[in-house]
């Protein structure tokens, strides 16, 4: 039995992550789609700005060289192209990483680069393909237009160039031209700069992305700790043993502290009502077993007897009898209290108060005439309730009354009362032994007798208040008992629900009239 309560743990087709797993997982991929995003950004950035600093550099080369050709002193086109070729020399760059060249039309262009100009067949190490290659390339630059193009150069890679023409005006006997400059630089500084950029990332990246691996490792392992104590905790746990607290120090997290806390609180109230369930249970079987021992007994002693006399079968009958009806009442007690933690135990309906109270007064006083009953005033109005239940529990009341009061003298009253607004109270009392102060609420537990052997003798199992707390809990109501003004028991119901009745309309005194 012990083992069929032990709590387990469900099992998974696939085993769920850990989870500080969990979260290293999500923290990995945060880390790289934010790395990506803004890896992406940076490189373009890069890129777009290099490229700009690269077309500014070119036109403000392509200024100067124009700026010279067209203030020149050249009186001839070839004044002119010498103009061009000696600028193109003078430069610093190096003729395999910048690109200028002059084209005056009909003549052939000056550069520094004369080879991509001129188609040629091709030289020593080059394919025909590759030559032919660069023959296109030589008509592309030659090709009229001005603005920036981005070409491919078989050596350089990538080259940016900005072509633009230039006016120049007629000096001497060399006519007013236009003459078309063309500036270009290799774009491998960009994509250098974005290599740079992606090693750059890629080192910090993994870094960046090794490090949050283990922090977060760390973090779900501290986190998941106290689950892990809790759970060990719950395995633990079984019906038999519910001992097992969880200590959580005050350093750790709110809300495992808060957790931690609900858990052993829910821990003790499962303890409680385990330890309420077995006590009931025991004192259900002992008060079943006292009458069914008295029955066997009975039958042993008749069984004995090989002819018993009439009048022993008659005594034994009316004993068996007796202690069969006790049994009843105990198992619908019992059947009672278990069905009135259901939620359809009550059938609520409008329960007209003064009828209803008198009509079960008379039928408690018809059958009990030794005793002086007195029940007091009644309010008019209608009270919901479930009139079954509501007489169940005053009959309880009157009977205890009743039975705690000494025949011919004793003294029981009933007192329907208006309480706060909506609410009724009634309150049986009488002139008994009283119930002692420490009892008075004990007396509402399931079984509870103030005087056992007594109870016992008088055939009461301590139920019949324990059902009259239920009933008043069922109506939303409350039970409790007091000292009486009689010197004994006072026990006050009280219920919601109570509508008073609209009062009769007051007629008016006729008035005296002189006649
Ligand atoms: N009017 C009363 N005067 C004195 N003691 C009372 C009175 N009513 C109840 N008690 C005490 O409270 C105990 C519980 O009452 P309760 O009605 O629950 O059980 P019972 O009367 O002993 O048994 P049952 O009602 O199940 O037949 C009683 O055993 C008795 O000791
Ligand atoms: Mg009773």
């Amino acid at each position: 039995m012990r083992g069929a309560s032990r709590l387990r743990v469900p099992r998974y087709a696939v085993r769920p992550l850990e989870l500080r797993w969990r979260l290293a997982a999500s923290v990995a991929v945060v880390l790289i789609v934010s790395s990506a995003v803004t890896f992406i950004a940076v490189y373009r950035g890069t890129g777009s700005q290099l490229r700009h600093q690269i077309d500014t550099e070119l036109a403000g080369d392509a200024d100067v060289l124009g700026h010279t050709l067209a203030s020149s002193r050249a009186r001839s086109t070839s004044a002119l192209q010498n103009v061009a070729s000696g600028y193109i020399r003078a430069q610093p760059f190096s003729a395999s990483s910048t690109l200028l060249f002059v084209i005056l039309p009909g003549t052939a262009p000056v550069t520094n680069r004369p080879e991509l100009f001129s188609p040629q067949s091709a030289d020593d190490g080059e394919s025909d393909a590759q030559q032919a290659e660069e023959n296109g390339l030589a008509a592309l630059l030659l090709r009229a237009g001005t603005g920036y193009v981005t070409v491919q150069m078989p050596d350089i890679g990538k080259l940016r160039l900005l072509r633009r023409t230039v006016r120049v005006p007629a000096r001497g006997s060399m006519p007013a031209r236009t003459v078309t400059v063309g500036v270009g630089e290799p774009l491998a500084t960009v994509s250098r700069a974005q290599d740079v950029v992606s090693r750059a990332f890629l080192l910090a990246g993994l870094i960046a992305l090794a490090g949050a691996l283990l922090a977060a490792l760390a973090i779900g392992t501290r986190l998941s700790n106290p689950l892990r104590r809790m759970a060990a905790v719950a395995a633990e746990i079984d019906a038999g043993d519910l001992h097992h607290r969880i200590h959580e120090t005050d350093r750790g997290a709110r809300e495992v502290r808060v957790l931690a806390e609900a858990f052993n609180h829910m821990l003790d109230r499962l303890a409680d009502a385990f330890a309420g369930q077995r006590a009931f249970v025991a004192d259900a079987s002992h008060e079943l077993r006292t009458p069914l021992t008295v029955i066997q007994g009975q039958l042993e002693v008749l069984a004995a007897q090989r002819h018993p006399p009439p009048e022993e079968i008659r005594r034994v009958e009316q004993l068996v009898q007796a202690e069969v009806s006790r049994i009843t009442r105990l198992v619908d007690d019992l059947l009672l209290l278990a069905r009135s933690e259901q939620t359809a135990f009550l059938r609520i309906e409008s329960v007209p108060l003064e009828r209803f109270v008198t009509e079960l007064w008379d039928s408690f006083t018809l059958l009990e005439d030794k005793r002086s009953f007195e029940l007091g005033p009644l309010p008019a109005g209608t009270l919901q309730a479930d009139p079954d239940r509501l007489a169940q529990a005053l009959r309880n009341l009157v009977g205890n009354a009743i039975a705690h009061t000494t025949p011919g003298s004793g003294r029981v009253l009933l007192h329907v009362e208006r309480g706060v607004p909506g609410w009724v109270r009634f309150v049986v009392q009488d002139d008994g032994p009283g119930i002692p102060e420490d009892q008075r609420e004990l007396v509402f537990e399931r079984f509870h007798r103030t005087d056992t052997g007594r109870a016992r003798a008088s055939g009461g199992a301590g139920l019949g208040l324990a059902i009259v707390r239920a009933i008043a809990e069922a109506h939303h109501g409350r039970v409790r008992a007091t000292a009486g003004a009689l010197g004994g028991a006072r026990i006050e119901l009280e219920l919601p629900g109570f509508m008073a009745a609209p009062r009769p309309l007051e007629r008016p005194e006729p008035h005296a009239t002189n006649a």
